[in-house]
């Protein structure tokens, strides 16, 4: 690997993420992303025990939503109105994110993901990126995003050490676009697909299928990764707080593979990557490969390694569990990192073995989904 000494570490790593491009295919689908790992150099001992639940699940991933605003409005995501916002001085500041992370990166956490609401509309991403990435133990920190601003943005979030981006896109067609996310977008998002390709990023595309909205897209969307080399993920469509979700709209994920079988019988399944919600097939000559996303037909809760935080600083152990713990309560009535460590573990432990099965998260209270950020 060549040493660059100006452009530092954070260069060094988008170039050879740009060598092993091409590589990124099926047949070494279980190479995690690379990584820069800031060494643990010291341990304290309140950080030793891992991050463990009581279901021997290792948590070494968490998803941080940075903000509950959004500058679109899907309708699987959120009412047409938006969700109420939490005063500002509710929401975690940028010190308190940076210092949770610190005390979980102790315990183990290795990978963030930053989610929102959309997190790009944070003016301070850029330093939220980097702060995070120079944190001792952090591996990498990756984004979900809409992708509306990636032409503009991107070059600065690559800068700040961003390490791979997951794009939603649920349409190829600019008005049904618009109509799922009750604002127009679709042309910003494909360009800033394909600016995040030329610069090297891994980029996932989500798609969330519903029963005839976009479920007859499925085929374009294979052809999509006919000639780029990203993954697109067809999502099962979840029950949250006002989405009006209800099992007629559910596209099962065996339904779409069937559908992308009958036309590509040849379809390979890939190697299995620990901890993915996904499973991945290609087909063969492609540059990109297909995932299905099965959180409801058939969950992944087995293999669970996360863990989240809202950006009004609650601790969530699972996705669909309503039981969250403040952090923010916490460090703004003084708690160490001892305590804060003793809270987080405290909530694991109550993490169940698996969410509760399509049709009891229906009727579930939970956040809407824009305030917890997937
Ligand atoms: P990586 O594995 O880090 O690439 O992320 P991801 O695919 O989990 O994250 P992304 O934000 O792209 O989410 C894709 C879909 O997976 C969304 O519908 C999320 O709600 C869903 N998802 C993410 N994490 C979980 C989880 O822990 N449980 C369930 N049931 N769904 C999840
Ligand atoms: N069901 C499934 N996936 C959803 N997402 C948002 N809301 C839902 C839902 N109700 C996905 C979007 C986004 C990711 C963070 O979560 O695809 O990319
Ligand atoms: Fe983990 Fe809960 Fe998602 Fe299951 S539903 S994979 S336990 S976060």
């Amino acid at each position: 690997m060549l040493q660059l000494p100006l452009a530092g570490a954070m260069l060094q790593r988008r170039l050879s993420r740009l060598l092993n491009l091409g590589r990124r295919l099926c047949s070494d689908a279980s190479v995690p992303e690379l990584q820069l790992h800031n060494a643990v150099t010291s341990v304290p001992e309140w950080a030793r025990v891992p991050l463990e639940d009581l279901h021997g699940r290792r948590h070494d991933y968490v998803r941080i939503s940075l903000t509950e605003r959004c500058n679109l409005r899907c309708q699987y995501c959120m009412p047409a109105e938006g969700a109420p916002l939490s005063a500002r001085d509710k929401l975690l500041t940028r010190d308190e994110l940076t210092r949770t992370v610190r005390v979980l990166a102790a315990m183990g956490v290795r990978k963030l993901r930053l989610t929102g609401g959309e997190p790009t509309l944070r003016s301070d991403l850029h330093l939220i990126i980097e702060e995070l990435n120079s944190i001792e133990g952090i591996t990498s920190v990756s984004m979900t995003t809409n992708g509306l601003v990636l032409t503009r943005r991107l070059p600065t979030y690559a800068r700040a050490g961003l390490a791979a981006l997951n794009i939603s896109l649920d349409s190829l067609q600019s008005e049904r676009y618009e109509k799922m996310a009750r604002r127009p977008g679709l042309k910003k998002v494909l360009a800033g697909i394909d600016l995040a390709l030329q610069l090297g990023f891994p980029v996932k595309i989500n798609v969330v299928l519903m029963k005839g909205f976009n479920d007859d897209e499925i085929m374009d969307f294979v052809e999509y990764t006919k000639d780029r080399p990203v993954e697109v993920r067809f999502i099962e469509f979840m029950p949250f707080s006002g989405n009006s979700w209800d099992d007629s709209k559910l596209v099962p994920y065996r339904t779409a593979l069937r559908t992308i079988l009958e036309s590509h019988p040849e379809l390979q399944g890939c190697t299995p990557r620990p901890n993915d919600t996904a499973r991945v097939w290609q087909v063969p000559g492609h540059a990109g490969r297909v995932g299905f996303i099965s959180s409801m037909t058939q969950h992944f809760c087995s293999t669970c390694n996360r863990l989240r935080i809202t950006a009004d600083g609650n601790l969530k152990v699972c996705l669909f569990g309503n039981a969250e713990v403040s952090l923010r309560d916490a460090i703004r009535s003084g708690a160490d990192d001892e305590q804060l460590s003793t809270l987080v573990r405290a909530a694991l432990r109550n993490k169940k073995p698996q969410h509760a099965g399509m049709q009891n998260l229906a009727h579930m209270e939970n956040r809407p989904m824009v305030l917890i950020g997937g």
